[in-house]
């Protein structure tokens, strides 16, 4: 056995909230099994933050019209609130727009480069005209080489899960502006995994006890022959590439996002007063190094950051990726652009945390897909939670209230039924730590659920309600032998349910304690035990009738999404008070230090006129040259950068964000209504 295990779950993009498809896939797993490891009495560390950079986090900025840093902020602070609400323990959250992330990073690179790992090259790349700008990563879309999918994105395609660069894909079109991009020349550094091939091989040969589901598309990458892939980007949101020669490139965001879980470990040592610590962690090759990660992420954390580590010496390589599956949604895909998604901080209004770390646990994709559904969640948690687990300790608890004044009644020549049921505490807590180090965590779930099944059989065959009358010793060790189990299983089912087996703890008067310490014998006879509150409740049909029906709502909400909803009647009265006139655009010029507006004279026939209108970004000067558009004429005139401008240009907003003339056959002067 390791010294230690380093455990991270991959930094989830800081450009919207967390829903149950990402807690499935990479959060919840990890924090069980750490919560079990800690209770080894191992040395682990868990550690997580927010990837900040990349295109998915520009493309939201660009849509709400604010800057990248507002929006990683936001969502930063959302998601590690509700990550610590859900119970997942980090040890640290940290984030990658963070100071010693950028030196920790920059740091790597450049050795990378100083042993000149990387390979330059100038090759062409998709580069939009209409934008001026080249078209990294998910800014261009098109067909998948492999698959044919049409969505594939340019990094990646979630289809067949290949990772690819924007030059391969079929019929690429860009998510700017929706032109078909040009090739145009550009430098970049690249991690040559096609040279590296051998030693990557080598090294996943050598990992023992992978999933089949991880080590399968491993090897079918291998198989196709891996391919340089581009370590830096052109673009002005990321960790600049630390050269002089790279003005205006930053790394790629899956090269520094890994690294994020080294920047992150750094700064948790810092704050523990020890800024050496993540050395031990990352150096010393006596550490278990688990990356618990969703499938689409396999080939970044089972090649590309390997790779890296491996050519920059010194670091730890992962020990295991245990990847999982994806989790559907009530039979469905998950999709949040479509709606079909149970975002976290929604459930934890109507719900409580453990209940889904129970319902979710049990169903959790590791080693194919698995669905989510409200009846399901509903059923888990009435008939097991409630049934099973929460009815076992409320009838004990309150039978041993009510008639041993609360004291944990003396075990007196136990039938053999009382010591083999004794004895299944700890046969269950060893076949659960099993399925625990193997990681089949359902499997976990499931058998500390079981040992609630036995004593609840138990408890419901040896009838202390009768023999109360008839044998009172053999009630006492009925009710002991029930409290026994129920106080393990406030320990055995510590990774599972945290809240609420603190709870039981406080009601047992039971203390945390190491899991192999865990046995039939955690409570004294003599010991009092308060009488405590019912653990877990029923959830009724409607409020889950209510779920399913808003998740339909917002379904068809989010396709409906991209036309902007109609706004509120008016009169036509109202209507009447704006003049809307076709005017002639007879001079367009930018105005120098602002991206987005242009300066306008118009013709309107009886007059010329001066407008100022934020449409640079859509349109060059010699674009509205001449033509004849629409304007709103009496709007009171208004300053805009100093510039005064006299009424308004009507546009139309396509459901792509992108702007297009209203254009007219009228003269200029002529009214519209
Ligand atoms: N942000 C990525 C995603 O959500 C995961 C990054 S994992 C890391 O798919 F290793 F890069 F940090
Ligand atoms: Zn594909």
């Amino acid at each position: 056995m390791s010294k230690r295990t380093l455990v991270t779950s991959a930094l989830p993009y800081a450009n919207g909230p967390i829903h149950l498809g990402h807690l499935a896939g990479a959060y919840l797993p990890a924090d069980l099994y750490v919560r079990y490891k800690r209770m080894t009495g191992a040395d682990v560390v868990y550690i997580c933050g927010s990837d900040e950079h990349g295109v998915p986090i520009t493309i939201a900025a660009e849509k709400e019209g604010v800057s990248p840093q507002d929006i990683v902020d936001r969502y930063h602070t959302m998601n590690a609130a509700v990550f610590e609400q859900i119970g997942i323990s980090f040890d640290y959250y940290g984030r990658t727009s963070s100071p010693v992330h950028y030196e920790v990073s920059s740091s790597i690179f450049k050795t990378l480069y100083e042993k000149g790992v990387f390979k330059k090259k100038t090759e062409l790349q998709l580069f939009d005209p209409e934008a001026g700008k080249f078209l990294a990563d998910r800014y261009v879309k098109g067909t998948c080489p492999k698959c044919a999918y049409t969505e594939a994105y340019g990094d990646q395609c979630e289809k067949c899960g290949t990772s690819l660069s924007p030059a391969e894909l079929i019929d690429p079109r860009s998510m700017l502006t929706g032109a078909k991009p040009e090739h145009r020349e550009t430098e970049h550094w690249y991690l040559p995994l096609g040279d590296l091939q051998p030693e990557i091989e080598t090294w996943l040969n050598s990992r023992e006890n992978w999933k089949s589901n991880v080590m399968g598309q491993c090897r079918s990458w291998l198989n196709s022959g891996l391919t340089d892939r581009a370590v830096t980007r052109d673009l002005n949101w990321g960790v600049p590439v630390p050269l002089e020669d790279a003005a205006g490139k930053v790394l790629y965001v899956w090269f520094d996002a890994p690294i994020g879980y080294i920047s992150a470990t750094k700064e948790w040592g810092i704050q523990k007063g020890d800024p050496d610590l993540w050395k031990t962690y990352w150096m010393d090759q006596d550490t278990d190094l688990l990356h618990f990660i969703g499938k689409d992420n396999i080939v970044f954390h089972c090649i590309m950051f390997p790779a890296t580590l491996m050519k920059h010496g010194g670091f730890v390589l992962p020990k295991n990726v245990p990847a999982n599956e994806f989790l559907n949604l009530e039979g469905q895909k998950l999709s949040t652009s479509r709606g079909w998604a149970v975002w976290l901080q929604d459930y934890l209004k109507e719900f409580d945390a453990d209940t889904l770390r129970y319902a979710l646990g049990t169903t959790l994709p590791e080693t194919k897909d698995s669905d989510f559904s409200w009846k399901e969640f509903q059923s888990r948690n009435n008939g097991e939670l409630a049934d099973i687990l929460g009815n076992f300790i409320f009838r004990t608890i309150s039978f041993t209230s009510r008639f041993f004044d609360g004291v944990v009644p003396e075990l007196i020549s136990p039938t053999e039924r009382d010591q083999a049921t004794l004895s299944e505490i700890t046969r269950y807590r060893d076949e659960i730590a099993r399925a625990y180090e193997r990681f089949q965590l359902r499997e976990a779930i499931n058998l500390t659920m079981n040992l609630a099944r036995a004593g609840n059989k138990y408890l419901t065959e040896t009838e202390p309600w009768k023999t109360r009358k008839t044998d009172l010793q053999s009630c006492a060790n009925s009710i002991h032998v029930c409290l026994q189990i129920s106080a393990s299983l406030s320990l055995l089912f510590e990774p599972v349910l945290p809240h609420k087996m603190k709870q039981l703890r406080e009601y047992l008067g039971v203390k945390m304690c190491e899991w192999h310490e865990i046995s039939s014998a955690m409570l004294q006879t003599g010991n009092t035990i308060s009488p405590g509150d019912i653990l877990f409740a029923k959830i009724e049909d409607e409020k889950i009738d209510q779920q399913i029906d808003l998740l339909h709502q917002s379904a068809n909400s989010g396709s409906e999404n991209k036309f902007t909803a109609l706004s509120d009647e008016v009169e036509f009265d109202d209507f009447l008070k704006l003049d809307l006139r076709v005017a002639k655009i007879i001079q367009a010029e930018r105005i120098p230090k602002s991206k987005k507006l242009l300066r306008l004279q118009i013709d309107l026939g009886f007059e010329k006129r001066q407008i100022i209108s934020g449409i640079a970004e859509y349109f060059a000067p010699d674009e509205v040259l001449n033509k004849s558009v629409t304007i709103v004429a009496n709007l009171k005139p208004r300053k805009i950068m100093g510039e005064l401008s006299q009424g308004m240009i009507l546009m139309a907003s396509n459901t792509d964000g992108s702007l297009k003339l209203i254009e007219t056959e009228g003269e200029p002067g002529a009214k519209i209504s």
